[in-house]
């Protein structure tokens, strides 16, 4: 590892509401101080959410969509996951120097994902232009397939939706045949996000690392939101 990268990957070590777990054998949530926490069961009241939603940001790189909706919609918690803590620290940063008590990071495995929350603890989940993961043999790896959803499903309560945004034709079209495989209720989808006014807040407000370099090439946006249950 560089020693740019060692110093940012330090810094969201030392954040305190910045979680990790890189073992499949143990998967334990460690805190900032490598103490393992049980907060399973319990994230809405550490965010201090009483009566809104918990919210994560998977493959969430820098965290732009937890930050930015962390501050948008204090009412709710947001929880960004990525295993790049180099990447989340710039976000856990953010949460930092904001004082956003409504946010939290885990620097994990998504496929570790059940472990993290209890049956029906989480209320949606947004996948931010996650890997598209094009090769056919790959497509168990690519987050809105069957195997993630089936996750998602272990930790999600039953109203729950899952917020796709993507430049991936491939991975759009992929997602909008699980969905329809899957008889699973769309309630939005916008065949390109910045064709015209947008009434979702965040879709056009906040723009990733990655979003940022897509409109630079010119790409079209797509973005889709669905009922993870029947
Ligand atoms: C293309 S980047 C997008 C990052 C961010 N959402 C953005 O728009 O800038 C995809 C991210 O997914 C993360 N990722 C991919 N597969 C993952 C997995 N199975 N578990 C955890 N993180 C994963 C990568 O580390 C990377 O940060």
């Amino acid at each position: 590892m560089g020693k740019d990268k060692l110093k940012k990957f330090a810094k969201y070590k030392s954040i305190p509401f910045c979680y990790e777990n890189l073992s499949f054998d143990q998967p334990q949530l460690l805190d900032s101080q490598n103490q393992a926490v049980s907060i399973a069961g319990h994230w809405k009241s550490n965010l201090g959410i009483t009566r809104g939603d918990l919210i994560l940001e998977l493959a969430c790189g820098k965290g732009e969509y937890t930050v930015g909706m962390a501050e948008h919609y204090p009412e709710n918690g947001y929880i960004g996951v990525d295993i790049k803590g180099a990447r989340m620290h710039q976000g856990a940063g953010f949460v930092d120097e904001k004082k956003l008590s409504n946010a939290a990071f885990i620097r994990s495995r998504i496929e570790l994902i059940e472990h993290f929350f209890n049956p029906g603890e989480v209320d949606g989940i947004f996948i931010i232009f996650p890997d598209p993961f094009l090769r056919n043999r790959s497509a168990s790896r690519r987050l809105t397939s069957p195997p993630f959803l089936d996750r998602y499903r272990k930790i999600c309560g039953p109203k729950a939706t899952i917020r796709l945004k993507t430049d991936s034709p491939e991975l759009y079209e992929y997602t909008l045949e699980v969905i329809h495989e899957q008889k699973l209720q769309i309630n939005h989808q916008i065949n390109d996000v910045y064709a015209g006014p947008c009434s979702l807040w965040g879709l056009q407000e906040i723009q990733t690392f990655y979003e940022a370099m897509h409109l630079e090439a010119k790409k079209t946006i797509m973005y889709v939101e669905f009922n993870l249950f029947a």
